[in-house]
């Protein structure tokens, strides 16, 4: 057994500048700086997010080793998101990271993203109980949506996947037919949770384990469309109702797939990651399901949902165990798969 491993990770693979220092499996700061910058053009803007990464990232380096009262040298390793993401992004984090290993001499660790939305369940104070060694993770984010089967911490496989937009794409682009800003999904969850699900929209119908939400998005469309016309004040009449209703049909097409694959698998150890777990009603399906299916359900905790560099931490943990170095010639890779 290890003594005391003090690892620093950075996480900047879309619009959030995170660092945190981890010893062993227990997390000593977790420091994200939003990107505000992006809210108002209904979206992430690559250019202006690589620019934001430069601007936050020795600040909130270093304030991810004052916060943990952890001095550079006693650092054990650095580790980096190596993808996927946004390229420019990823450049600055993996060129700090590459640039601090190098001058204190210590080893580098390059961290997939997907693999890492997944490891967080395996933080010291993430769950009351760590998932076990063959578990299913649902991974809902901006970018994926996927059903993964974990064999092990690096051993994963992708069971099905969206074959066009992601779910937290869903969410965002919904809100932004309703006015409200980016990113959307958790305000969509907060008006929600006030409404009823009274309107209808069709679900898709995609083959095995896979997922759309290019449809569903262009159904909300035409159907706020066609009722504005009627009404325009209908939005802000039924915001809420609207929001429960799109909250509703999201959360019906995740759990049918997911208890599709429960069934063809036979895991009844079933997780959830990625920033849409932070979705209420995502989470409180799964608990229903954990109480009436007798599923093992693990529900990250807030901070561990949306990106953070905590979760890059205990992924790097687990590489560093495991003597799974990187040399000076890694580079990000913004179409790295959950399970590469
Ligand atoms: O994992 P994440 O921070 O970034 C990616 O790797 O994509 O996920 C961000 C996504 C955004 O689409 C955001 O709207 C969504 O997560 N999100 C939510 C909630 N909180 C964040 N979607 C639905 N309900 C929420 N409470
Ligand atoms: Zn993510």
């Amino acid at each position: 057994m290890l003594d005391n491993t003090y690892i620093l990770a950075i996480e900047s693979s879309c619009d959030d500048t995170s660092a945190s220092v981890i010893c062993n499996e227990q997390i000593l700061s977790n420091i994200v700086a939003n990107q505000e910058i992006h809210s108002q053009y209904g979206g992430v803007v690559p250019e202006l997010a690589s620019r934001a990464h430069q601007q936050n990232i020795v600040p909130v380096v270093d304030a991810a080793l004052k916060k943990a009262k952890i001095s550079k040298s006693q650092l054990h390793a650095i580790a980096f998101t190596q993808g996927p993401g946004l390229m420019g992004s990823l450049l600055v984090g993996a060129s700090f990271a590459k640039s601090m290993a190098l001058t204190l001499q210590i080893p580098l660790l390059a961290i997939n993203h997907m693999q890492a939305h997944i490891l967080a369940h395996f933080i010291d104070d993430a769950n009351e109980k760590k998932p076990i060694f063959p578990f299913l993770c649902l991974t809902i984010s901006g970018g994926h949506t996927q059903i993964v089967k974990v064999y092990d911490y690096f051993d994963m496989k992708i069971l099905g996947e969206t074959i066009d937009d992601a779910v937290g794409e869903a969410y965002d682009k919904t809100a932004k037919i309703l006015g409200l800003p980016y990113p959307g999904g958790p305000l969509v969850d907060k008006y929600a949770q006030a409404g009823s699900a009274i309107y209808k929209f069709t679900k898709p119908k995609v083959k095995e384990h896979h997922f759309s939400f290019s449809g569903l998005k262009t159904g909300i469309l035409y159907f706020i469309q066609k009722k504005v016309k009627e009404d325009p004040n209908f939005i802000t009449k039924n915001l809420n109702d609207i929001c429960a209703s799109v909250q509703n049909t999201i959360a019906e097409i995740l759990m049918d797939k997911l208890k599709m694959a429960v069934k063809e698998t036979g895991i009844k150890q079933v997780a959830i990651a990625g920033g849409v777990s932070a979705n209420s009603e995502i989470r409180k399906r799964l608990q229903s399901a954990q109480t009436h299916l007798g599923w093992t359900c693990y529900i990250p905790k807030f901070e561990y949902t949306t990106d953070n560099a905590a979760m890059i931490a205990i992924a790097a943990y687990q590489k560093y165990k495991l003597g799974l170095y990187n040399n000076q010639t890694i580079t990000a890779n913004p179409r790295l798969k959950v399970n590469s």
